[in-house]
């Protein structure tokens, strides 16, 4: 296989595998539905999954073939391809957002690895209200770093053991366990007395609610989700071998990761309608507060509880891995350090950076916002004006095809030369109001 002592993926099964435990995490289950609870509901999923089809999976296909074609980090890949040039700056624009992405990532992980030990220990299921119970715990930053914490260290373990030990095998059995569970969440939210009005805030679209405030966070929601804009993409795809389709490992990761995000919208929706929650108040509290809520009102509810935190901190994991790989593969290559000084160094220095996020959630908030909706995009754009206008075509279509096909390449590249830079631009551009 390609990557020789860098480690490689055991067969494309294993690609798609780490790249949609990268894709699906946090993003997905308490990401979304909480952007989409604080953008008016339906028009606001209506231009994320627009984001995803006409920028999403052309940016994905852009990246993965910019590592397979390198078999190398995002500074790496783009000196090996434009020589001499600033380019590179565009990879290090993505291993600086790993650590300002990763910096809060684990306190929300932290999150979850708390309500794990609530439901193990019964905390849970106390009595206490569900908003209380988040309450307590974002007001206070010391369980909260500690939870982050023992979260950065587990990062880091598997991180530090390379790419192909573990996290493979166990995607493979825990992510369809998850989606098994949403489903099973999905069934009682369905049922639920105001289940209906639950759904209608969710899938009609309403564009009086949206705003431009409201497009850009579904440009930036579709970017964070699918790890784009960052590097973590072209990190993986360049343990990559070159038999498969990138377009159709693209779009199989990006539906994946739709369906779960769309999934939990469905569930977590019709629950808010139907407790006489109003999920705007709850903000990035949304999850935290409606899911438990709901399990605890079923039975075996901390068995329950226990196996969701423990899924959800699983996805998160595979997230933060591929977040914290991004710097690593860059020290690798780059600076010759070894993996685990690597891994433990930037592990440890994100650790600090995450601390003021644990105890402030407006510096939460803000660090998200500025990754979410600046850094990624931009880099995005960044990376598609590369590949679609820098990188000359006979390269675009060598690395597109690999040893395989190059169907679907004209509509591909036409998406990444036009349709995906002129949406980011047109769409950062009414932000700051330039358009009036
Ligand atoms: N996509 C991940 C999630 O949904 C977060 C992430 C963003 C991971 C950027 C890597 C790069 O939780």
């Amino acid at each position: 296989m390609s990557g020789g002592s860098r480690g490689s993926w055991s067969g494309h099964a294993g690609f798609i595998l780490a790249a949609a435990g990268s894709a699906v995490g946090l993003g997905n289950v308490w990401r979304f539905p909480y952007s989409t609870s604080q953008n008016g509901g339906g028009a606001f999923v209506l231009v994320y999954i627009a984001a995803v089809l006409a920028v999403g999976v052309p940016i994905m296909v852009a990246e993965v073939l910019l590592g397979r074609s390198t078999q190398r980090n995002p500074v790496g890949a783009l000196r090996a391809l434009a020589p001499g040039g600033g380019w590179p700056l565009v990879g290090m624009l993505g291993v600086v957002a790993g650590f300002v992405i990763l910096s809060y990532y684990g306190v929300v992980a932290g999150w979850t690895f708390d309500y794990l030990f609530m439901s193990l220990t019964g905390t849970l299921q106390s009595g206490a209200s569900m908003q209380s119970v988040f309450e307590s715990l974002t007001g206070s930053p010391l369980r909260q770093i500690c939870w982050q914490a023992v979260f950065m260290l587990a990062t880091v373990a598997v991180v530090a053991r390379g790419v192909e030990a573990g996290i493979e095998r166990a995607s493979k059995v825990l992510m369809p366990l998850l989606v098994a569970f949403l489903l099973v969440l999905l069934g009682y939210a369905l049922t639920s007395e105001k289940a209906a009005e639950g759904l209608s805030f969710f899938l009609t679209p309403r564009f009086t609610d949206l705003g431009w405030d409201g497009v850009l966070a579904a440009l930036g929601q579709a970017f964070f989700s699918l790890s784009l804009g960052m590097g973590a993409m072209i990190t993986y795809g360049s343990y990559l071998d070159n038999e498969y389709s990138v377009l159709r490992s693209g779009c199989l990761i990006a539906s994946m990761d739709t369906l779960i995000a769309v999934l939990s919208g469905l569930v977590i929706f019709p629950l808010v309608f139907s407790f006489g929650l109003d999920s705007t108040v709850y903000g990035p509290g949304l999850v935290f507060v409606v899911v438990p809520e709901a399990l605890l009102r079923m039975p075996a509810s901390a068995m329950l509880s226990t196996l969701f935190f423990a899924l959800l901190l699983f996805a998160a994991l595979t997230s933060a891995i591929s977040l914290l790989e991004v710097v690593v593969a860059f020290l690798i290559d780059e600076f010759g350090w070894s993996r685990s000084s690597a891994a433990w160094g930037a592990g440890g220095l994100i650790f600090a950076l995450g601390i003021p996020s644990a105890m402030s959630g407006d510096f939460l908030g803000w660090a998200d916002r500025l990754a979410s909706e600046v850094m990624l995009p931009v880099g995005g754009l960044l990376i598609a004006l590369f590949v679609g206008w820098k990188l000359p075509v006979e390269r675009a279509l060598a690395g597109y095809s690999g040893a395989g096909g190059s169907g679907g390449f004209t509509l591909w590249r036409l998406c990444v030369r036009f349709v995906a830079p002129v949406a980011v631009v047109v769409i950062l551009l009414q932000k700051i109001g330039l358009f009036g």
